[in-house]
């Protein structure tokens, strides 16, 4: 089953508290979001392995350990999860960025692929599928699909704030997937939002309405 992992790292918890903020204009949301986007990084990447190298530091020859080379690739999901984009690379920048877009078809209510590009090299990479609001889960489970479907064997979900119905929604979906979150929210109100949240999180990253 998927284990859910709530980052409640007090710089996390002190910047998601201006992130909610309605008073936070663009600038200042998008670079939380960047930082915050990077804080996480630095704990979803905790069980990455190791190898010793050999180095010679001015003193002697020591032991010490590098990253492995296992290969990493994000897909942030248009377009909010650009949000992220840039605070997750500032830490694991040999990353390869695939992109995924998503509507909601009005009709039927189903997330719909507009836009899709993957690393090539997809099924050899751990992916970090990216998005700043777990919600329905309806968007998360169906870019989770996509990536799974292009080859991706090794998948993990990075969000700022979920709500309990979208977090049941994508454990149910993708059981294998392990699921990174900033702030556990309390519910999801009728038009969808998350409660408390912070509003629509692109019109907040780009300042559209
Ligand atoms: N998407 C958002 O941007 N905000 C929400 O509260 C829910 C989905």
């Amino acid at each position: 089953m998927s284990k859910v992992h709530v980052m409640d790292h007090p710089l996390i918890q002190h910047k998601m508290s201006y992130i909610r903020d309605e008073k936070t204009g663009t600038k200042e949301f998008r670079e939380l979001v960047d930082e915050v986007g990077m804080l996480m990084a630095y704990e979803v990447t905790r069980d990455l392995s190791l190898e010793d190298v050999e180095v010679d530091t001015p003193v002697t020859r020591t032991t010490a350990k590098r990253l492995s080379g296992k290969k990493l690739g994000i897909v942030p999901i248009l377009r909010a999860g650009l949000g992220m984009q840039e605070g997750i690379l500032k830490l694991i920048p040999s990353a390869r960025v695939g992109h995924i877009g998503l509507y909601r078809d009005p009709e039927t209510l189903e997330a719909i692929e507009y836009y899709a590009k993957f690393p090539g090299d997809i099924e050899e990479r751990d992916m970090f599928v990216i998005d700043p609001m777990l919600a329905t889960g309806a968007s998360a489970v169906e870019a989770i699909t996509a990536v799974k479907k292009r080859g991706a064997t090794k998948v993990r979900f990075i969000c700022l704030i979920a709500a309990p119905e979208g977090v049941e929604v994508l454990k149910e979906a993708h059981p294998d997937v392990d699921i990174y979150i900033a702030a556990l929210d309390e519910k999801l109100n009728e038009k969808s939002y998350i409660v408390p949240g912070l509003g629509d999180a692109g019109d907040r990253l780009f300042g559209t309405k």
